[in-house]
């Protein structure tokens, strides 16, 4: 890595503490990053020492695996400047800076424009002979199509689109990486990776967690901002799109907008097909009560906001005609667990009274353990084959890292990632449009009426049931999960 800059700007906040900082602190630890300067920039006008405190406790608290020796070292990677986001404050980071810097928005995202408007009128785009400079922006990336067309409209006043990192954290998890490595990288899977084989794909990330802290802005967001339009839509893309003819990022992102692009769109009339919502309700978490999302600290006690949603999507080409992907994720149900889980067609023909014969199932785990699953049907341990009741399921597994073998985070990834130049896993602003235009009919549609209830700690709202094929069912989050 070349000797490197970078700013986080917001560096007092949550995301700097509980994500970012213990994310370089590991990078450094693992001597990946040995020429980092890291500077904190934010409003509050700390000394650098007082920065150094407070990232000290934050590593403390968030960093797996705390070392004084290791702190000791780090440290010295880090630098603060207090000031506000306009180019008067942000002045202050010339002399900080290199000729490779990257700055980072880790900022409410309102803020996002104001800083990039702020860097630009600093200077800061422009980079020198043989420098880089980079923006790295956090999700959401505007909060529908209108705003994220303005959003980019104000970054590219001073920025060019290759400039610009979107994060989606979802592109630095293992699984996610490994959708594209094991598709095309396996000559058994591609031949049958398709609507002749396939006949159903479910992507579905499920929490226990409830709105914890973050009301405020959830209340706004709900989860098909929150989740869908963002990361389940990129593992939707990953999941759907062609083999690449090159492993570069401009490649995979036209792929995956092609995806988008096949997508039946959704309309007006047909959003009750294709779009279920949900809010929980007070229940129970094993054996824990808790409260109802309306009764939760910061939201108001009418909201309408939607704590759970699912999606029915068609991709109309020739890969995937007649195959629906639903896609769902919500907060307070009955587990931690999330997957993509793909479905293969019954088997033609007579096997002898195996009743599961052809309910194959290729599921990558994501939570609770990063895995794959191949779910295949078996003979029943016995002398006679006939004579058995019926064959067996077993589950082929295969945990994605094997023993002593390094894990890096999602953020460790993507900072890499950044660093690197590599720009493979970032989104492109028509990755982020296209999903915006699919889902704006949905959002127009909920702007009125109330969300299904469902108790905490559930499979979620039972009208998610509509959106099935009849011969589907929802795999079940309680059995799933942890
Ligand atoms: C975030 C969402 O982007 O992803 C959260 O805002 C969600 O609501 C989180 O909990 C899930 O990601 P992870 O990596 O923490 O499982």
């Amino acid at each position: 890595m070349k000797a490197t800059t970078l700013v986080i700007l917001g560096a007092s906040g949550d995301l700097t503490q509980r994500l970012l900082m213990p994310a370089l602190y590991r990078l450094h630890a693992l001597g990946l990053t040995p020429d980092l300067r890291i500077v904190g920039y934010a409003k509050e006008l700390w000394s650098r020492d007082h920065f150094e405190k407070h990232i000290h406790k934050a590593l403390q608290a968030f960093a797996p695996d705390f070392k004084l020796a290791h702190w000791n070292r780090f440290r010295r990677q880090l630098d603060y400047v207090g000031g506000e986001l306009q180019a008067d404050g942000l002045s202050a980071l010339k002399s900080k800076i290199s000729p490779f810097t990257l700055f980072y928005l880790a900022l409410p995202p309102a803020l996002f424009g104001m800083a990039a408007t702020g860097l630009g009128e600093a200077g800061f785009s422009k980079a020198p002979r043989n420098g880089r400079r980079i923006l790295v922006v956090e999700k959401p990336f505007g909060t529908d199509l209108a705003s994220a067309e303005a959003l980019r409209k104000e970054m590219h006043t001073h920025w060019e689109e290759d400039q610009i990192l979107r994060i989606d954290h979802f592109l630095g998890k293992e699984t996610t990486q490994n959708l594209m490595v094991f598709r095309f990288a396996n000559r058994v899977i591609e031949p049958i990776w398709n609507a002749q084989n396939i006949s159903q794909v479910q992507i579905t990330f499920a929490e226990t967690l409830g709105v914890e802290k973050r009301a405020a802005y959830y209340d706004k967001a709900g989860a098909l901002r929150d989740m869908l339009q963002n990361h389940l839509m990129q593992l939707f893309s990953l999941a759907a799109m062609e083999p690449l003819a090159e492993m570069n990022a401009d490649v995979l992102r036209n792929h995956k907008v092609e995806v988008l692009r096949s997508v039946v769109p959704i309309t007006a009339a047909t959003v009750d097909a294709h779009a279920v919502r949900g809010q929980y309700r007070a229940g129970k978490l094993g054996r824990k009560k808790v409260v109802g999302y309306r009764s939760e600290p910061g939201i108001p006690r009418g909201s309408r906001t939607e704590t759970f949603a699912a999606l029915r999507l068609e991709v109309d080409n020739w890969r995937w005609h007649g195959v629906p992907f639903y896609l769902r994720s919500g907060k307070r149900l009955a587990s931690n667990y999330s997957e993509i889980a793909v479905q293969f067609r019954e088997v033609p023909g007579a096997v002898p009274r195996a009743v599961h014969a052809g309910n194959n199932w290729m599921i990558f785990r994501i939570t609770p353990t990063e895995q794959m699953d191949l779910l295949v049907t078996a003979k029943c341990p016995g002398l006679d084959l006939a004579g058995q009741p019926a064959g067996r399921r077993i589950v082929m597994t295969a945990p994605y890292v094997g023993a002593g073998e390094q894990e890096f985070s999602a953020y460790e990834q993507l900072l890499m990632d950044a660093m690197e130049g590599d720009r493979r896993h970032f989104l492109r602003f028509d990755e982020v449009e296209w999903a915006w235009r699919l889902l704006t009919p949905v959002l127009d549609a909920w702007q009125s009426g109330e969300p299904d209830f469902y108790a905490a700690g559930s499979e979620g709202p039972t009208t998610q049931k509509r959106l099935l094929d009849p011969r589907h069912a929802w795999c079940s989050i309680a059995h799933n999960g942890e």
